[in-house]
């Protein structure tokens, strides 16, 4: 089995969970490659995918959306992970109370789930590093309200986020070699079907 890790990063933060979650799955014994979506080229060597994408006033990268709603038919046909990296602070909670991993949901989530029957969904935090952004990012940070939604550092968990991978790899749907060697493989069932 061999696993797709696809994002889509624009300062960079989330291509590194992407690749820490392939180099975590590949330590549980699970092929994995992490690739910009935008690099993602032929889809049909792999059995599995992880789609990623950094959120940004909602919602996902663009390339990243587009990633998913171009390769639907593929995704929807072989398990599928999605995670977003967002949050920001070191609070779990912002201002009204809300769990910041709920609030961070992209607003494509549902269509995904819809679309493609996603496996999971998990939100991390991620990292603000100021000398990294745009002008207009720099624009709303210097607003009292946007300084006070985007603190800076690294907030990444990433003992949470290897946590994660592993949980993935040892998926039933990716197989799992039984005590006797066998193979039990959702993914070849579903392949015998076709
Ligand atoms: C202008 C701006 C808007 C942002 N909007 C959101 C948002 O709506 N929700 C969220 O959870 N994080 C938001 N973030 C935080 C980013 O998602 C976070 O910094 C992420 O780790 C960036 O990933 P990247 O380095 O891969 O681009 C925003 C950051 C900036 C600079």
């Amino acid at each position: 089995m061999l696993v797709l890790v696809v994002y889509a990063s624009k300062h960079g933060a989330t291509g590194e969970i992407a690749e820490r979650v392939a180099q975590t799955m590949a330590a549980a014994g699970q092929q994995a490659q992490a690739r910009p979506v935008t690099a993602a080229g032929d889809l049909t060597g792999y059995d599995a995918f992880v789609v990623g994408s950094a959120v940004y006033m909602g919602h996902w990268q663009k390339e990243a959306t587009e990633f998913v709603r171009r390769n639907c038919a593929v995704l929807a046909g072989r398990p599928v992970w999605l995670f977003s990296s967002g949050p920001l602070g070191t609070e779990p909670v912002d201002a009204q109370g809300r769990d910041l991993t709920v609030a961070a949901e992209p607003k494509e989530l549902a269509e995904f789930t819809g679309a493609i029957h996603p496996r999971g969904h998990r939100v991390f935090f991620g990292v603000l590093d100021p000398g990294r952004l745009g002008l207009g990012e720099r624009a709303i940070r210097k607003l009292p309200a946007g300084r006070a939604l985007l603190p800076e550092g690294d907030f990444r968990d990433w003992a949470q986020i290897e946590a994660w991978a592993r949980v993935i790899a040892r998926d039933p749907a990716l197989g799992i070699e039984g005590a006797d060697g066998s193979a039990r493989t959702a993914d070849r069932q579903h392949d015998a079907r076709l």
